[in-house]
């Protein structure tokens, strides 16, 4: 009997657990709306780490927050987010809450939510649980919390103290346990080196190994360590201006970066360990009113004239006009004027 590549495919490779499409996060302006996250692509298999890079200010925690439906009050979300086969911002708010809380955790770059100090970590894991699961036994939640806090290096002989008998570090490290005893398909992690200031790099890689084996989510990891990226993850994307400008497997990105803000971010890394500091020159756009067509474009040493313009395909991964051959119209690929950058600079 032979199956056919289809079937085939479809057994080998696991479905997507997140697909988000063309996503928009726009937040309320003074005048014009901040374009945070503006037209966002990308899937996640289960086990997979995709790590998400980008100068400050791009928009990596506003899409973190849009996925998880975090976003204050007067900001509009746009776009298809698929979670586990099932559209989410289709459905009404109730719904789409109940399933994102079951299935997706989020480590916060700077925790909103605290430990209750009158509250046993115990508690704290029963209320989580019960919350999510009202069928789970009392043993079960046990199981499930110290699996959790054995995996982020909690004994279990603390399972009943208090907060403040732990380091900050710890408590740090019990707030992930009680986002991962839920076992969460999906887990995006944004900064947690910022998180875990006593944890050292090493000890965070570990951890999220282990959560990897032991759990399999997909992880969207944000940070700013292209050390981290570079161990810790399966895929790249690399985001400029509110858009993902890049993306692909880690050693592809790394080896041969095709987009010109990739290589600069990857050039001003190297400089910085042979101690010469080469910054990407010019500043990062204002994103409530960014520039036309590549958003890059005012500060690519590779400009050309169509740039200003128009947003290129993304073309295996990358979104620019050196890897769209798209025929243009004459002059479309002359090198565009310094004079003209400086003024769709001003402008
Ligand atoms: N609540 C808000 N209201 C209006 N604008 C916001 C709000 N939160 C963020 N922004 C703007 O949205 C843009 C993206 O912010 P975001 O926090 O997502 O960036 P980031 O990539 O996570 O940066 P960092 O690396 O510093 O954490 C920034 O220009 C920021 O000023
Ligand atoms: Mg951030």
């Amino acid at each position: 009997m032979t199956a056919t590549p289809a079937a085939l495919a479809s057994e080998m490779v696991p479905a997507n657990v997140v697909e988000v499409r063309d996503m928009r996060v726009w937040y309320a302006g003074s005048s014009n709306p901040v374009r945070a996250v503006d037209g966002v692509s990308f899937t996640l298999r289960p086990g997979e780490v995709l790590g998400l890079v980008g100068e400050s200010g791009c928009g990596k925690s506003t899409l973190g927050r849009g996925i998880i439906g975090l976003v204050p009050r007067g900001a509009a979300v746009d776009g298809e987010l698929r979670f586990d086969g099932q559209e989410l911002l289709s459905l009404p708010r109730k719904e789409r809450d109940r399933l994102r809380g079951a299935g997706i955790g989020l480590i916060f770059q700077e925790p909103m939510t605290r430990l209750n100090p009158l509250m046993r970590i115990s508690e704290h894991f029963t209320e989580a649980l019960k919350a999510h699961e009202k069928s789970l036994s009392k043993s079960e939640i046990r199981d499930r919390a110290l699996e959790a806090l054995r995996a982020l290096g909690i004994p279990p002989t603390r399972y009943r103290n208090y907060p403040h008998e732990f380091s900050g570090g710890m408590r740090q490290r019990i707030m992930i346990a009680l986002a991962l005893a839920l076992r969460p398909k999906f887990i995006i992690a944004d900064e947690p080196t910022t998180a875990l200031d006593v944890l050292v790099e090493a000890q965070i890689l570990r951890i999220l190994a282990e959560i990897r084996t032991r759990y399999s989510p997909g992880i969207l990891l944000i940070t700013h360590n292209l050390g981290i990226i570079a161990e810790a993850c399966d895929r790249v994307a690399v985001m400029y201006a509110g858009r993902i400008v890049e993306q692909g497997p880690v050693r592809q990105v790394f080896a041969n970066p095709r987009h010109p803000y990739t290589q600069a971010l990857l050039r001003s890394v190297i400089s910085l360990a042979t101690k010469e500091l080469t910054s990407i020159p010019g500043a990062p756009p204002d994103l409530a009113d960014p520039p036309s067509g590549c958003r890059f474009h005012p500060r690519c040493p590779h400009a050309m004239r169509v740039c200003a313009e128009r947003l290129p395909a993304v073309v295996n991964g990358v979104e620019c006009w050196l890897t769209d051959h798209e025929p243009l119209p004459e002059g479309a690929r002359e090198p565009l004027a310094r004079q003209e950058v400086s003024v769709a600079d001003e402008a």
